[in-house]
């Protein structure tokens, strides 16, 4: 190879990374299909890493479209990782808020939902200095215009009012070190993070092309496929897209009171009969998904069973399915919140473990590169 050239398999040279996202899509779509059967027949051989950033309080798109996935797997058997992507807050704002309660208040979230510290390791990027110190070896692998080239984030740079910064360019890259640091090979996202998977792969392939190790049994990094596991398409109050900016959101939090509140302001139609209809009655297939999410039941049959009842009785059925559903956690989660001591305890004992494999592996990548002195 020539220098200034960068290893690039087959697959991935020639059109690059965002013309061949339809295909990939369809790839990865297959792989996760084929990964989510065998990982009920072998949980041994998955490490699952995901993560989120902490923007704000957890709400039920975020409760019934990821953390229920994450306690499944994880009560499957799967070597949880829950990473909380502290350093991703700040590429695209100036504010992040009060983040240091944004943290522990998603911990408590995770808790609350059925995350096991016993079983999943919770922390936070920031506090695992050799994480981030893969980032400078990853940087050499990839070209600025892979970089440009990224969908998401050019989707999440037109949705921002600042300029692209450096790290916001490169975050696939350290979201890669997210997910090689322990070396897992699942990742349960949603498909906007699809690019940053391909993304991830390509770096441990080339890291390993690049340092000799393209045998299977010198390679320091296995290949992470993302576990699309399917998402139930949770919509605001208002029927557009849950977003806490939108104040249209139900949070993980709040008390059963706010909660009978906010859906009684919830948009409906006009129809008094109420039908399972997602794509004409988007607002109303809205709560009918929710009430059954939260009862285990089927929107449609729900919707038969309030029959004429109107908005007033589908509001009333989905505030006491939510409410219901929701109690427990929501009582794990008070007792969480007043008992902060322990949720730093579970935060610094998921960064020494997160540190321990992470020097591990900058140890192992260090050796590939011949900068162990
Ligand atoms: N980028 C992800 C998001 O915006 C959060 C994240 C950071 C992540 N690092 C990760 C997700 C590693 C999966 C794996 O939601």
């Amino acid at each position: 190879m020539t220098s200034g050239d960068l290893p690039t398999s087959s697959a991935e040279s020639g059109d690059g990374l965002a013309s061949s996202v339809d295909g990939s899509l369809r790839a990865s779509l297959r792989r996760s299909e084929h990964i989510e059967a065998d990982l009920e027949i072998h949980p041994e051989r998955y490490r699952m890493l995901t993560g989120d950033r902490p923007t704000g309080k957890l709400h039920l798109g975020h409760y019934f479209g990821s953390l229920s996935n994450r306690v499944r797997l994880q009560n499957l058997g799967l070597d949880s990782w829950v990473l909380i992507a502290d350093y991703q807050v700040i590429y695209d704002r100036d504010g992040v808020g009060d983040l240091k309660a944004n943290v522990y208040s998603a911990i408590a979230d995770y808790l609350a939902a059925g995350i096991d510290p016993a079983r999943s390791t919770i922390f936070a990027h920031s506090a695992v200095a050799s994480l981030n110190q893969l980032l400078l070896p990853f940087l050499s692998l990839v070209t600025d215009s892979e970089l440009r080239r990224n969908p998401t984030v050019k989707d999440e740079l037109a949705n921002s009012d600042r300029p692209m910064s450096g790290l916001m360019l490169t975050f696939p890259v350290h979201q890669a070190a997210d997910i090689m640091f322990c070396k897992a090979n699942v990742v349960p996202v949603g498909k906007d993070q699809l690019p940053h998977l391909e993304l991830t792969r390509l770096i441990a392939k080339r890291f390993d092309e690049r340092y000799g190790r393209a045998n299977p049994d010198q390679q320091v990094f296995p290949l992470a496929d993302a576990l699309l596991s399917p998402a139930p398409n949770i919509l605001g109050l208002d029927g557009t897209k849950m977003s806490k900016s939108r104040g249209n959101v139900i949070e993980i939090g709040m008390s059963a009171e706010q909660t009978a509140k906010l859906i009684k302001k919830a948009k409906t139609d006009s129809d008094r009969h109420i039908s399972y209809d997602p794509e004409n009655r988007p607002e109303v297939s809205n709560l009918l998904l929710l009430a059954a999410l939260a009862t285990g039941g089927d929107p449609a049959r729900i919707a038969d069973e309030i029959g004429d009842g109107g908005g007033g009785g589908l509001k009333k059925l989905v505030t006491e399915a939510i409410n219901e559903h929701l109690a427990p956690v929501r009582a794990r989660r008070t007792e969480l919140m007043a008992d902060p001591g322990y949720l730093e305890q579970v935060l610094h004992a998921g960064n020494e473990k997160a540190t321990q494999v992470a020097d591990q592996t900058l140890s192992e990548v260090r050796k590939a590169m011949q900068m162990d002195y």
